[in-house]
């Protein structure tokens, strides 16, 4: 069932919730891949009925032509998600619908979580983020809401958020997606060509090396091979490569023991930006 309006979709889910069935939640910005329907799956084995949210947020874009060009085709979203699972409930709201008249981001305070490599180099994204996935907790009510490792910030962000609101929702983690090349799926793929694709698997190779040289070399010197790495493809332009304690994801340059660490990547290939990353330890 596609539902545009909050009031429709409470009208359905209220009768969902007499029923007592588990709700769960999955936000997206649709161009729906291989790696949203992973999340869908996982949000069926403990959830009842799975709610779908296809929203492009503009608060959350800091660059207006990320925004105009990001991949946009609803009715193929849509098939796709009823071929997965006909029960579905897919909700596409206008902008109008969740903002009103005022697009505009809250002003949140996530800590360090949010400060470094998207914080840093997408001013106000998280922000955006954060705005959006409030408003939607706020009209699903869901009891669990589902996020990918494929955006890691973005799903400890959340986890924040829930604890700032102290909203009652249960959020849940999924592993990251990827194309056989190890390439993590992503709407903003559908931008590049063949030959582009194969291109971008070098974020996944940057991330590999970092998890298997984790023991033998030193942060710095696992950089300086992703470096030299980067310098050898010319259509790739790395943005940032950092290695961060999972806890407070602080890009760190020392290796404490009993830490766990992740590595972070965000590279540029032929104007569309990719992000990846990978628990290394
Ligand atoms: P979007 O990029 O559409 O992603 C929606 C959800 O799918 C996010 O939780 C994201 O982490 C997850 N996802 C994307 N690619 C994945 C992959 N390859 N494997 C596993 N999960 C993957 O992230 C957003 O939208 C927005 O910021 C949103 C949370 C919807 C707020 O607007």
């Amino acid at each position: 069932m596609q539902v545009t309006t909050i009031k429709a979709l409470d009208k359905t889910l209220n009768k969902l919730r007499k029923e007592q069935q588990i709700i769960g939640l999955v936000p997206t910005m649709g161009a729906l891949h291989e790696g949203h329907l992973a999340l869908v799956d996982h949000a069926y084995k403990d959830c009842n009925i799975v709610v779908v949210s296809i929203f492009v947020n503009p608060t959350q874009f800091n660059n207006a032509s990320d925004l105009e060009k990001y991949p946009r085709n609803l009715a193929d979203d849509i098939d796709l998600l009823y071929k997965n699972n006909s029960k579905t409930i897919v909700f596409t709201p206008s902008i109008r619908e969740i903002y009103k008249k005022d697009i505009k981001a809250e002003d949140f305070d996530f800590g360090s979580i949010t400060q470094y490599m998207e914080g840093e180099y997408r001013q106000g994204h998280f922000n955006g983020v954060g705005t959006i996935i409030k408003h939607l907790f706020e009209i699903v009510k869901p009891h669990k809401a589902y996020f990918g490792e494929k955006d890691y910030q973005q799903l400890q962000l959340i986890k924040k958020l829930v604890k700032i609101t102290q909203q009652p929702v249960i959020i849940v983690g999924s592993p990251t997606y990827r194309e056989p090349s190890g390439l993590a799926k992503s709407s903003r793929n559908k931008r590049l060509s063949n030959s582009e694709l194969e291109k971008a698997a070098i974020l996944f190779k940057a991330l590999s090396i970092a998890k298997n040289n984790f023991n033998q070399l030193s942060f710095s010197e696992i950089k300086e091979e992703i470096k030299t790495l980067f310098e050898k493809e010319e259509c790739v332009k790395l943005e940032y490569f950092e290695i961060a304690e999972e806890e407070n994801l602080i890009p760190t340059g020392t290796k404490k023991e009993q830490k766990k660490y992740r590595a972070f990547i965000a590279a540029v290939i032929n104007e569309v930006r990719l992000i990846d990353n990978m628990a290394i330890n």
